[in-house]
């Protein structure tokens, strides 16, 4: 297998939503340094045009602006932007998810519940639904769709997050026997607890995270870094698995081990 910026992902071009932040961020940092063209796509638009603009002064193809997934116009306008830019598309990263604040179901607001499932599952519909004519037209391409290892355990207080991430790894199954045929390969990325603004923002500070969640819920006695789920997107995104699809890859430090 080759490493790290090894140009895995020469002359491909993709498209990444929840691009501004955390482990969004990190996977277009990634597809950069491996060769790829990345349009980034994030609700702060300003800073996804940031993200790009510094990775374009360091060399790379990068694009990117506002995007909000829950928006099929709006997902469309930034799919079409990215194929101006870059040609066409080859892989669509569907990572962008909201918070939702802990409840049971009988306490949880329901506009909470349809945010949940606006952003983290309609979202990368929208993505998909106005990616894959692009990905067919290349002659196949690679789906990753960040799901969570919450998709395949509960916790407590979590009936939607748990849910829409439940509902991508079938999503991903489903779609990647409807494309098979079109060499379009889907898969679900799941992260573990990850060190993003993510969890500080839910724990208060950095070191809150890693103590009352990263050391005791990961065998690894940690949180997993943005960085480790970047590789994983790009192991996902590039020929090294190209006898993959409709699979989850599990990056969670043991947490479902359980
Ligand atoms: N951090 C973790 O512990 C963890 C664990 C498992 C799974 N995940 C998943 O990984 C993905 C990334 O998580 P993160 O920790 O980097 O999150 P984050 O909150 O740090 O970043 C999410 C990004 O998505 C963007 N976003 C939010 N709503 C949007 C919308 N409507 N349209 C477009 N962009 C929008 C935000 O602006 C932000 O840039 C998510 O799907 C999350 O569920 C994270």
């Amino acid at each position: 297998m080759s490493g790290a910026g090894a140009g895995r992902l020469v002359d491909k071009a993709a498209i990444v939503t929840g691009a501004a932040r955390g482990i969004g961020k990190a996977i277009v940092e990634a597809f950069v340094a491996e060769g790829a063209a990345v349009w980034c796509a994030d609700l702060h638009g300003a800073e996804a045009e940031a993200l790009a603009a510094q990775l374009r002064d360091a060399g790379g193809k990068v694009e990117g602006g506002y995007c909000d997934v829950r928006s099929t116009d709006s997902v469309l306008d930034a799919v079409d932007a990215a194929v101006e830019a870059f040609g066409g598309l080859d892989i669509l990263v569907g990572n962008a998810a909201t918070l939702t604040p802990p409840a049971t179901v009988e306490d949880l607001g329901e506009a909470d519940w349809v945010q949940a499932l606006a952003v983290n599952l309609t979202g990368v519909f929208h993505l998909c639904k106005h990616g894959i004519p692009h990905l067919k037209r290349a002659g196949g391409g690679s789906i990753i769709l960040t799901a969570s290892q919450m998709a395949r355990v509960g916790t407590p207080g979590s009936a939607a997050y748990c849910t829409t991430k439940g509902g991508l790894v079938q999503l991903a199954k489903v779609m990647a026997l409807d494309h098979a045929a079109d060499g379009i390969r889907v898969n679900t990325l799941s992260p573990g607890g990850t060190a993003t603004d993510r969890l500080f923002s839910r724990y208060g500070s950095p070191e809150r995270a890693e103590s009352e969640w990263g050391k005791t819920m990961h065998p690894l006695g940690r949180l997993g870094r943005p960085e480790e789920m970047a590789r994983g997107a790009v192991f996902l995104a590039c020929e090294d698995s190209s006898f993959m699809t409709g699979a989850d890859l599990l990056l969670d430090g043991g947490y479902s081990a359980r």
